[in-house]
């Protein structure tokens, strides 16, 4: 059976709205449910369904691993908008979690919703058997912690110093080091979790190791390409389209695409890695209408 987007979020909805009862220290639950519960795009539990329903795999058995992906995701979003971060006022159209709760909440929501996630998994998964919720756990840690993640955000965040020129002799490292900096960083603070939510779903299907290798290289392609999305529209969008404030990047000094290469050379490269999202998809072929909606939707948010 295909399934279309809206049939996809819909389900993940209900189900985040159900493993996320508020309980006692209310506080922190509520903090939690905050972030996740609010209007995202749904793009990693999508994926994850999907990968799954691709391989021939009952996308049933993959919703609560999408969810508690979203909820990992919901986690970098509540820390990467604290203060001593990208200290953004809002997110998904709303004030920030730090904002409405406070900052030491924020942090601890951070924290709970990282472990909770998991959690959710190994409660809700059982019939999948120890095998293949070890490999689940294996993925998610893999690309939650200092090899994922974090590695992106804290070179992300040193790239705000390092990327300054000086005044007279300009940047202080040469245009292909910072190029090979910037792929780290979009690869491990945004692929990585696009990587992980398609990987796990094709695990459930019990996919081969050739197809987990085609998707791993289409989600290495659509996280970076999309991440690269996300730094145009920080330049040309707006907060009614993008729910968070713009023009942030550049304030701040990061490193980003538009920064080293600029706005039109930016969404050549965009434009040239959703192409090779299409053709990754023909040499594995995999068919998916709810794939071509996703990569559809960056182009058409860019406007190429
Ligand atoms: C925001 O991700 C963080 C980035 C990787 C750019 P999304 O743009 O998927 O955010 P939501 O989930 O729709 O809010
Ligand atoms: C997103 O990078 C990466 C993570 C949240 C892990 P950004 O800092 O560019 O994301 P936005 O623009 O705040 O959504
Ligand atoms: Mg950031
Ligand atoms: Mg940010
Ligand atoms: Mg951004």
């Amino acid at each position: 059976m295909t399934m279309k987007m809206n049939d996809y979020i819909e389900i993940v909805d209900k189900k985040l709205d159900e493993y996320m009862t508020i309980q006692y220290p209310e506080d922190i639950f509520k903090a939690m449910k905050y972030t996740v519960t609010l209007p995202g795009k749904r793009l990693r539990p999508v994926m994850c369904l999907e990968s799954c329903r691709v391989f021939g795999g009952n996308y049933e058995d993959a919703i609560p691993t999408a969810c508690a992906i979203e909820m990992l995701h919901a986690q970098t979003l509540i820390h990467d908008d604290l203060p001593c971060m990208d200290n953004d006022d809002f997110r998904r159209g709303k004030p920030t979690n730090h904002k409405v709760f406070g900052e030491a909440n924020a942090v601890l929501a951070g924290d709970a919703l990282l472990t909770f996630a998991p959690q959710i998994i190994l409660k809700n998964s059982k019939h999948l058997g120890s095998e293949k919720l070890i490999k689940i756990m294996e993925e998610y840690f893999q690309a939650a912690g200092a090899y994922g993640v974090i590695a992106g955000q804290v070179v992300d965040i040193e790239s705000e110093k390092t990327n300054t020129p000086h005044p007279s002799f300009g940047h202080p490292l040469p245009q292909g080091a910072r190029a090979v900096t910037l792929d780290f960083i979009h690869t491990h603070k945004t692929a990585d979790l696009f990587k992980l939510s398609l990987r796990t779903g094709a695990i459930i299907a019990d996919a081969a190791e050739a197809q987990l290798e085609g998707i791993t290289e289409f989600g290495q392609t659509l996280g970076v390409a999309f991440q690269i999305a996300d730094d145009i529209l920080d330049e040309i969008s707006t907060f009614e389209e993008m729910g968070k404030t713009l023009g942030k990047d550049k304030n701040a000094g990061k490193l980003t695409y538009t920064s080293l290469y600029g706005l039109d050379e930016s969404k050549n490269k965009l434009a040239c890695l959703l192409n090779d999202c299409y053709d990754i998809m023909k040499k594995f072929d995999v068919k998916s209408e709810v794939f071509d909606e996703i990569i559809s939707g960056i182009k058409k948010r860019v406007g190429i």
